[in-house]
C-alpha cells in the first residue's frame, strides 16, 4: 500500500518522550524520537548507517544520539558528528534521515515527507486540550493489527455503535433503524427540537475541505458513556465526525439530559481520533478525549475513560483485527468487492480523496 507522505501524522503525546530515546514505526519507517539538551524534540531514522543498529537503544549525548553499537553520534539533522575511533574521520555519507516534528497542546506531530514541504499551519487544531479551565482531557494510544483504513471506516460510520457497543459508548436501549439522508440540508438544531419527526437520524455533508457525518438521537436512553456525567434516563444527543487528511477524525458530541425537558445544560465532548499507519497491516489508534462537564471529579473521569478503553480496545480494536484477518494480506478493500451501504458514504469518499492525493504526490515526485 502507498501512503501519503507530505502530511502530518500523530506520533504520540509529549509525555511519551522524556529523557530516553523512543522508537516509533510510521508509514513503514523506523524512527527514533529524543530530546536534545534544550528539550527540543528530534526525530531521525532509527537505522544507524554503519551496521544498521537501532539508534533508539542508544543514549542521548548533549544534542546528539549515540549509537549503542560503536558509538557514532548523530545530530538533529541526522548527520554523524562524532566518530570516537581512530582519527575520528567521518565519511560524507554517514548520516541518517531527519524528520520535522512539532508539539502542539501535548500532541506530537511528524511530517513524513520532504521537510521543505512541511507546513506547520496545517496541523490540526487541538487547542482546547490546553484549556484546562473548561475541559478535562485524557489520552490513550492503542496498537491495532489492521490497516488504518478499517479504523477510519469505523469512525466515519457510527451506525455500528448500537451493535458493537451495547454495553459501552452507545447502550442497547436506543437500538433501532437510522433514518439516512444523503444531503446536508438537515439542520443540526433539529437534534434538540420536538418538531422533528425523526428520533434517530444520520446525514452527510461534503465540501472542499472536509467530509462530515452527522448523527442525532432525540429522547433516547442515555448511553453508558454519559451516565457517569449525567445520570439521566433520557437524552438528546448530536454528534459530528469530520475526516481530515490523512486519517484524523474529529468527533464532537453535544449532549443534554432530557428528563426535565429541553432546557437542559448542553455538555460537549471532543474526541481527536488520530490514526497513524505503522505499516500496511498495523496502525496506532491515538485518542485525545476532552469534555466540559464534571471536570474536577476524578471518579467521573476514570469511569468515562474505562468505558472509552473498553470501546476502543476491547470492542473496536478487536473487530478491526478480526476483519483484517479475514481480508488476509489484502489492504485494498475495493478489490474484495465489499457490499456498500448508504452509511458507508463518507468513508468511501475519504478513501477516494486520499487516493487522488497519493497519486498527485507520486506524480509530483516524478
Ligand atoms: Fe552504529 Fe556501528 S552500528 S556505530
Amino acid at each position: 500500500m502507498k501512503f501519503l507522505k507530505n502530511s502530518w501524522y500523530c506520533a504520540g503525546w509529549t509525555n511519551d518522550v522524556q529523557d530516553r530515546p523512543v522508537h516509533r514505526k510510521i508509514l513503514g519507517e523506523d524512527l527514533v524520537l529524543f530530546r536534545n539538551s534544550k528539550g527540543t524534540l528530534i526525530a531521525l531514522g532509527d537505522r544507524c548507517p554503519h551496521r544498521f543498529a537501532p539508534l533508539h537503544q542508544g543514549r542521548v549525548h548533549g544534542d546528539c544520539i549515540e549509537c549503542p553499537y560503536h558509538g557514532l553520534q548523530f545530530d538533529d539533522s541526522g548527520a554523524c558528528v562524532v566518530n570516537p575511533h581512530g582519527t575520528g574521520a567521518i565519511p560524507a555519507a554517514n548520516k541518517t534521515s531527519a524528520f520535522q516534528v512539532e508539539e502542539r497542546h501535548g500532541v506530537i506531530w511528524i511530517w513524513m515527507g520532504a521537510p521543505s514541504k512541511a507546513d506547520p499551519s496545517a496541523i490540526l487544531d487541538t487547542s482546547h486540550i490546553a484549556d484546562t479551565e473548561n475541559y478535562v482531557t485524557r489520552t490513550l494510544s492503542h496498537p491495532v493489527k489492521s490497516n488504518y483504513w478499517l479504523v477510519v471506516d469505523n469512525l466515519m460510520d457510527q451506525t455500528h455503535a448500537q451493535f458493537l457497543h451495547p454495553e459501552t459508548v452507545f447502550g442497547k436501549a436506543a437500538a433501532e433503524r437510522w433514518a439516512v439522508h444523503m444531503d446536508a440540508k438537515q439542520q443540526r438544531d433539529k437534534a434538540f427540537s420536538d418538531d422533528d419527526e425523526n428520533d434517530q437520524e444520520v446525514w452527510f455533508e461534503e465540501n472542499e475541505e472536509s467530509l462530515i457525518t452527522h448523527y442525532k438521537m432525540r429522547g433516547k436512553p442515555t448511553p453508558p458513556l454519559w451516565k457517569p456525567i449525567f445520570n439521566s434516563e433520557l437524552c438528546n444527543l448530536y454528534s459530528r465526525t469530520i475526516w481530515r487528511v490523512p486519517a484524523n477524525c474529529d468527533l464532537t458530541i453535544e449532549f443534554s439530559a432530557r428528563d426535565d425537558g429541553f432546557d437542559q445544560e448542553v455538555a460537549t465532548m471532543i474526541g481527536h481520533h488520530l490514526i497513524t499507519p505503522i505499516d500496511d497491516h498495523n496502525c496506532t489508534y491515538h485518542l485525545a478525549l476532552s469534555w466540559n462537564a464534571k471536570i474536577d471529579d476524578n471518579e467521573v473521569t476514570d469511569a468515562v475513560m474505562e468505558i472509552v478503553r473498553q470501546t476502543v480496545i476491547d470492542e473496536d480494536g478487536d473487530m478491526f483485527e478480526k476483519c483484517q484477518a479475514y481480508m488476509g494480506d489484502n489492504t485494498d478493500l475495493f478489490s474484495l468487492r465489499p457490499i456498500l451501504l448508504e452509511t458507508d458514504r463518507m468513508a468511501i469518499q475519504a478513501r477516494r480523496q486520499m487516493q487522488k492525493l497519493i497519486e498527485a504526490e507520486e506524480k509530483a515526485a516524478g
